[in-house]
């Protein structure tokens, strides 16, 4: 879609329309402003849907978690690790996925939207130096995997980035700068932002002459995909399936033949990873279900009487929690797109810089002061007719970046990374060098192009790694 092209109001006209919403302090700097700082003002005051503001405003699209069926709630039925699954084998959906990849029905998405507000890196999260030993951007080893695929399977994989305005130009030219790495097809897709507003309701201001505004959540995609024309065009080439995952996650196992095939196999429309969370506190919603409808709930939703309740063996209910690895028919996706099926926003308390529009002085809050927008993709899972929900394993695919050091960080992602392909190298006869949380003590780095599956090693792997030192196989 690109960034969206702005009607142009007149200042006649941006008054009437800031006057009738309630927003004429968007124009309190407009004496001060130049020509050509008004008609940018102009400009992003022409884009912003105040019919959509109003009705968030009003609450009407707001997603009201104490509607959620508590009293019916109960674990969803899962696809257990080392088990065969309802109507396929664990087998069988592997070779479904893999002829899936051949036959060219898959596309990935990856979603890059976001602020990357807690890591607080220069520049778009995709292009942060993630490789524990090659340094390497989280975007190029997410298309290195892609491409190891394409070279397995024959087959073009469509890599779909989606972006929002703040980071699209970046990511673009980060990819640009790398010809792709070598893919066949990368496309990129523009998710929509919305103005931040105060606790009042009041548009922020980031400049005298801008509006303050973020992307509309990973839920955005749903739209994104529709107005960019993208959809169709993978539905009328004959594409099937969406392999969607989240560019801070450089373990995803991206378009993994087994997920897809179990997808398919049992006729879902909307597949979902779930891991072991690591405590029922842990920061990752979980997957339920009630009265058959299946759903993903926030962990800040989920009442502490569910998150900590226990089954007869002491297991906890809603171990399940959703690292946002995800598989979509394309034709749910499409569905997803009519009125049928309304996209509600959640309020994000952040904290929103801003030109304070009564003294002119620029304010870096050090509390959440303003209103974000966002939807949220898993919101769409109650709209499947069919859901399939998958068990996978933490440590071989699920290592997200949200801050620099400690828990979920780049720090730990990266011991994780190392660990992992340890793991892999122990496994052809390596010696794995482990400090005591289990971790790996010697950074080590597999590109996805060597091998994207430890069955990938070749035989005698473990005489290529040097006696000491980082190991690094490419
Ligand atoms: P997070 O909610 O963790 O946000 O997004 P973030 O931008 O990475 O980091 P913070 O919260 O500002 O610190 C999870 C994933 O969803 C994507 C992000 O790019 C990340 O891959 N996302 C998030 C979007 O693509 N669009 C959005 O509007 C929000």
């Amino acid at each position: 879609m690109g960034i969206p092209t702005t009607p142009f109001p007149t200042l006649q006209e941006a008054r009437a329309t800031l006057a009738a919403a309630r927003q004429e302090h968007l124009l309190a700097f407009w004496p001060q402003l130049s020509e050509a700082e008004r008609e940018t003002l102009l400009a992003e005051i022409g884009r912003i849907d105040f019919d959509l503001i109003n009705r968030l405003l009003r609450d009407e699209l707001i997603w009201d978690a104490s509607r959620l069926p508590y009293d019916r709630l109960e674990p969803p039925e899962i696809w257990r690790l080392g088990r065969d699954g309802p109507c396929i084998t664990r087998a069988d959906a592997r070779a479904k996925g893999e002829a899936m990849l051949r036959a060219g029905k898959v596309a990935c998405l990856v979603a890059a939207g976001g602020q990357g507000t807690r890591l607080g890196f220069p520049g778009p999260k995709g292009t942060l130096p993630v490789g524990p030993v090659s340094g390497k951007s989280l975007f190029e080893i997410h298309c290195a995997k892609v491409r190891a695929l394409e070279r397995k399977f024959g087959a073009a994989v469509p890599l779909l980035v989606m972006t929002s305005e703040a980071n699209d130009e970046d990511t673009r030219r980060h990819f640009e700068l790398n010809a792709d790495w070598g893919l066949g097809e990368v496309r990129f897709v523009t998710q929509e932002s919305l103005p931040s507003v105060d606790f009042q309701g009041r548009i922020f201001l980031a400049e005298k002459h801008r509006i303050a505004r973020s992307p509309n959540g990973h839920g955005g995609m749903i739209s994104a995909l529709e107005e960019s024309g993208l959809l169709d065009e993978l539905l009328d080439r004959g594409l099937t399936t969406l392999f969607y995952f989240q560019v801070d996650n450089p373990l995803v196992k991206i378009a993994e033949p087994f997920f897809l095939g179990a997808h398919e196999g049992t006729g879902a429309e909307y597949s979902l990873k779930v891991l072991r969370k690591r405590a029922p506190d842990e920061k990752l919603g979980v997957v339920a279900r009630a009265d058959g409808t299946y759903l993903v709930i926030e962990y800040s939703d989920l009442p502490e009487i569910l998150r900590d309740a226990r089954d007869a063996r002491g297991e906890f209910l809603y171990w399940a929690g959703s690292p946002a690895i995800h598989v979509f028919s394309l034709r749910f996706l499409a569905r997803l797109n009519d009125d049928d099926h309304p996209i509600r926003y959640h309020r994000a308390f952040k904290k929103v810089p801003h030109v304070d529009t009564t003294t002119g002085a620029y304010v870096t809050p050090a509390e959440p002061n303003g209103i974000k927008f966002e939807a949220f993709i898993f919101d769409t899972v109650p709209y499947a007719r069919r859901v399939l929900v998958v068990e996978g394993v933490r440590e071989e695919e699920f290592a997200p970046v949200k801050s620099r050091t400690g828990e979920d960080s780049l720090e730990s992602a990266q011991r994780m990374m190392a660990s992992l392909h340890w793991r892999w190298l122990a496994a052809r006869g390596a010696a794995w060098p482990r400090e005591p949380d289990g971790l790996a003590a010697r950074p080590a780095e597999i590109h996805p192009t060597f091998a994207l599956d430890p069955e990938d090693l070749p035989a005698d792997v473990a005489a290529r790694i040097p006696a000491e030192g980082p190991v690094y196989l490419e």
